[in-house]
């Protein structure tokens, strides 16, 4: 095979893959917080693949449990069970709430199974109407991207699946308004992640729980971004003392080989029956087993501890620039999931810190997204901080 180099990869990449995004780098390797480039290159990762990479890239355990599994067995459909699945699903409940869990492979395929699910519960009352929140998002697929909030996202592909309805967030009396006779759920991030960086109020929240138990409707959690540690919590609705009646989950599941999920509490265990939903790759051994191993290191190695203290410190930190920098209008977030508010757009910022050796990442038309792993070091987060510290001075 011909050497490859930027100019090969992007030659070929320009002429057969869709353009629906718009890469300029190519990275070949990645350890830890770390990531190279095809030049060899490095840059310290402060964007983990999206919230995906959640304990560093090509973790030794996960990678170890994925090279196990692998000459074992990949998959087999799930008109058979696993030795993994299970397993994973018994940890999700003990890490989450009493439930069980739908396995899938993505965000988009999470929520979507978990609409269905409340449609499912509502049809019979005649309920089939979902409220989501203004700046949300939920995924790509029809239903999801009528889901979403940000209208951005579903221009051009109108008109959009019906049955959703769309509030302010954090308002409640905007909430309370749209509750109707066809409510079936409300639908939540409990951080909203593409929006901005933005946590729901924890009144709020607690009083959203409230309203879905007067009202008798589903609450739903999309924790697909904040989920699996990123909030300090190994859920983030553990920050808020609330449970939902169901949660989504993906991203980070299996540290970047493809996994989503969602769960629903006991009580509503039987609203999907046999043949109801399905998914090919849902839960395979393999994706199991490095979700498996993705739990047992959070434990062992104590991760989310980590990941509180370096957000106390990252966040004091960033703060601490905001009085400094006058462009830094706010610092925000709960745990390693962090928004640095702007007055201008993030993306101006983002190629100046790419070309110090940082990757961060934009959300909402101005914040600033820094996602590093939740196994980051002070070191790394210091090293980070004169990147940014650099960058800033000059703006
Ligand atoms: C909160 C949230 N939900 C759903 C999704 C969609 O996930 P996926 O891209 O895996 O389909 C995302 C992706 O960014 C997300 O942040």
């Amino acid at each position: 095979m011909q050497k490859q180099t930027y100019e090969t990869v992007s030659e070929l990449y320009r002429k057969y893959v869709m353009k629906t995004c718009n890469p300029h780098m190519v990275l070949v390797r990645g350890k830890g917080t770390y990531v190279w480039d095809i030049n060899g290159r490095r840059f310290l990762d402060f964007g983990s693949g999206i919230s995906v990479c959640n304990l560093g890239h090509c973790n030794k355990a996960v990678a170890a449990a994925i090279k196990e599994q692998v000459d074992k067995l990949v998959h087999t459909s799930n008109l058979y069970m696993n030795l993994n699945q299970p397993r994973l699903a018994k940890a999700l409940a003990d890490h989450g709430f009493d439930g069980i869990s739908f396995f899938c492979n993505s965000g988009a395929e999470a929520n979507e199974g978990m609409i269905k699910f409340a449609r499912k519960w509502g049809h019979d009352q005649g309920k089939y109407e979902i409220i989501t929140m203004a700046d949300s998002f939920h995924g790509r697929t029809l239903a999801t991207l009528a889901a979403t909030g940000r209208a951005k996202y579903r221009k051009g592909f109108e008109p959009d699946m019906p049955g959703f309805v769309s509030v302010p967030f954090n308002d409640l009396k905007a909430l309370q308004q749209a509750v109707g006779e066809k409510t079936a759920a409300v639908m939540m991030e409990p951080v909203q992640g593409e929006g901005g960086i933005i946590p729901a109020d924890p009144e709020y929240i607690r009083a959203v729980r409230q309203l879905c138990n007067e009202k008798g409707i589903l609450l739903l959690f999309d924790e697909v971004q904040c989920g699996m540690g990123r909030t300090g919590k190994f859920f983030a609705f553990q920050n808020f003392d609330v449970e939902p009646d169901a949660l989504s989950m993906a991203k980070a599941m299996a540290n970047g080989y493809p996994m989503g999920a969602f769960m629903v509490k006991r009580q509503y265990g039987d609203v999907l029956q046999v043949g109801s939903h399905n998914s090919t790759f849902g839960g395979t051994p393999l994706a199991s087993a490095a979700a498996l191993a993705v739990i047992d290191y959070m434990d062992e190695k104590k991760v989310l501890k980590n990941c509180g203290k370096q957000s106390r410190y990252l966040l004091r930190a960033l703060t601490e620039m905001k009085e400094k920098y006058r462009f830094i209008t706010d610092v925000r977030g709960l745990g390693l999931m962090i928004g640095v508010v702007l007055d201008r757009p993030a993306g101006e910022l983002l190629p100046k810190l790419e070309e110090h050796g940082l990757l961060a990442l934009s959300a909402g038309e101005s914040v600033l997204r820094l996602l590093p792993p939740l196994t980051v070091s002070r070191k790394e987060i210091n090293k980070a901080l004169a990147i940014m510290t650099e960058v800033f001075d000059q703006v």
